[in-house]
């Protein structure tokens, strides 16, 4: 991979079910994002506890695990010039009922949790989901 800046995102599984897989992807690459490494998974159970490790004490877990694992999502990671932050801005608020039009959120969701996307929230998150999602990569 390059030595341009990195970022995990997942296009959750609401995405996958509402067809929307090539409509995102189009907005990152639109912007000038790199799409690296790329994967669809499915049953991701224990890579979700690892992923949301912040949050599995959490009230909301519990249901925010059963929707990360209702279906298959797609893991990638993207790189370009602050691309952590631009990804974070494409993606909009975390409630998407807030969500800016504009956004990937904002345009295309409506509910705090089922909201399409996620992005890591600073390079050493995106370092951390990058190992869980994609071991094989070694970064
Ligand atoms: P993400 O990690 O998925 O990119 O989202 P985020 O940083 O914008 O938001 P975060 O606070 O990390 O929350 C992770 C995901 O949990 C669900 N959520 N549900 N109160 C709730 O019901 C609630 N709060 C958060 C969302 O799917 C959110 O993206
Ligand atoms: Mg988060």
């Amino acid at each position: 991979m390059s030595t341009a800046e990195k970022t995990l995102i997942l296009l959750k599984p609401d995405a996958v079910r509402r067809g929307l897989i090539g409509e995102i992807l189009s907005r990152y690459e639109g912007k000038g994002l790199t799409v690296v490494a790329m994967k669809m998974v499915q049953g991701a159970t224990e890579l979700a506890d690892a992923h949301y490790a912040e949050h599995v004490e959490k009230d909301f877990y519990p249901p925010l695990r059963e929707f990360i694992t209702s279906g298959p999502l797609v893991a990638a990671v993207l790189a370009g010039e602050s691309v952590v932050e631009v990804v974070r801005s494409m993606n909009g608020a975390t409630n998407a009922i807030e969500a800016a039009p504009g956004t990937i959120r904002g345009d295309l969701a409506a509910s705090k949790r089922e909201n399409l996307v996620h992005g890591s929230d600073s390079a050493a998150s995106a370092e951390r989901e990058i190992g869980i999602w994609f071991p094989e990569l070694n970064t």
